[in-house]
């Protein structure tokens, strides 16, 4: 017991050092909190204050580690908010009655980070007990990785809510896959009315971040016959070289092959020059002239793609949330309550 409150004391002196240093959220306006009314009716920032020094600690601790963490969480956020809208779902654990999204095609043997986001919801629940939802932490939690990598802050808005429930064929058919064309794309960014625009810049997250072998082998074909302008044959090359043994699906190659940590606009530039990984990132600049145009806008002005990502983020991060209200704020991330 006395152990605990050690560990809780040290955890609140921390924070008192962190808070001259965390992204700050405005309270004005409040959050989501206050349309959904919590308990008290007040925003989940004022209720639990110490809830954002606290996740972007656990981020940052988590990021030292492994800076590839950074990109998990990222995509996590992701992942959770195109399955009816960002409510947590993503974190669901399978049990004996009950199918989650974590073996769904976009996540199975690819989704990292859910420790860290346990580890969060730990400390939050010794401080703050059921204040902060999962859904909250996502999102915060994908701020925190974006700074903390480099790029643009934004201010996370609280109160979303944690699903009772999960699919996992909306996780199958909503999720957009690495070989899709730009219709594709556009389609599946559309269904969560998200534009075309969103996608592009929001598809900038591939500034970061891993992927494995057998979700770019679309990439690999072709190298020998040309160095047509859409694939680099050096880049093909040692994709094809990385991918070649016969256990190689897992292998993995970075997103972003010159500066793979560093939240930039880096990715633009790599695409323009045939380096783009998945297929999916380099059909936009040989599938359409709407996303080639934005592709070099982005890839000239960094200061045009922070501010246009950290716009679309917060639209992606309000996707389902005010619509019903149907959700708690769950104890354990894994398990409803
Ligand atoms: C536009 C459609 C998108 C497609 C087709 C796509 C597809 C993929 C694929 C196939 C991977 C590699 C997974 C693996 O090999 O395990 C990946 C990784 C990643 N994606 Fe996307 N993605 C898209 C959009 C996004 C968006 C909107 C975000 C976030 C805002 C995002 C963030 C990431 C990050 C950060 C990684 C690296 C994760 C890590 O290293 O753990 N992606 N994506």
């Amino acid at each position: 017991m006395a152990m605990k409150y050690l560990a809780l004391l040290s955890l609140l002196l921390n924070l008192a050092v962190l808070f001259s240093i965390v992204p700050k959220t405005t309270s004005e306006g409040g959050g989501y909190g206050d349309d959904c009314g919590d308990q008290s009716g007040n925003d989940v920032s004022n209720l639990c204050s110490a809830a954002e020094a606290i996740i972007f600690s656990r981020v940052q601790e988590a990021v030292l580690d492994d800076s590839r963490m950074a990109a998990s969480l990222l995509r996590l956020h992701f992942h959770d908010c195109f399955v009816n809208g960002c409510d947590a779902s993503v974190l669901l654990d399978d049990s004996a009655n009950f199918v989650g999204e974590k073996t769904a095609a976009p996540n199975l043997n690819s989704l990292r980070g859910f420790d860290v986001i346990d580890a969060i919801k730990s400390d939050l629940e010794s401080v703050c007990p059921e204040t902060v939802s999962c859904a909250d932490i996502l999102a915060t939690a994908a701020r925190d990785s974006v700074v903390l990598s480099g790029g643009p802050s934004w201010d996370v808005q609280m109160g979303r809510k944690d699903s009772f429930t999960a699919s996992k064929s909306l996780a199958n058919n909503n999720i957009p896959g690495p070989n899709s064309t730009v219709a594709n794309l556009v389609s599946k960014f559309q269904n969560v009315n998200l534009s075309l625009r969103d996608m592009v810049v929001l598809s900038g997250a591939h500034t970061m971040g891993r992927a494995r072998c057998t979700t770019f082998r679309g990439r690999l074909q072709g190298a020998t016959t040309s160095n047509a302008p859409d694939a680099s044959l050096e880049f093909v090359q040692s994709l094809q070289e990385l991918c070649s043994g016969s256990d190689s699906n897992a292998t993995l190659a970075n997103l972003d092959l010159a500066t793979p940590a560093t939240f930039d606009n880096q990715y633009y530039v790599n695409l323009l020059s045939g380096q783009g990984l998945l297929p999916s990132d380099q059909n936009l600049v040989t599938g359409d002239d709407q996303t080639l145009e934005l592709v070099e806008t982005y890839a000239e002005d960094v200061v045009a793609f922070f501010e246009d990502f950290k716009n679309s983020m917060i639209k992606m991060g309000s996707l389902g949330v005010g619509t019903g209200m149907n959700g708690e704020i769950r104890r354990n991330c894994r398990a409803v309550n």
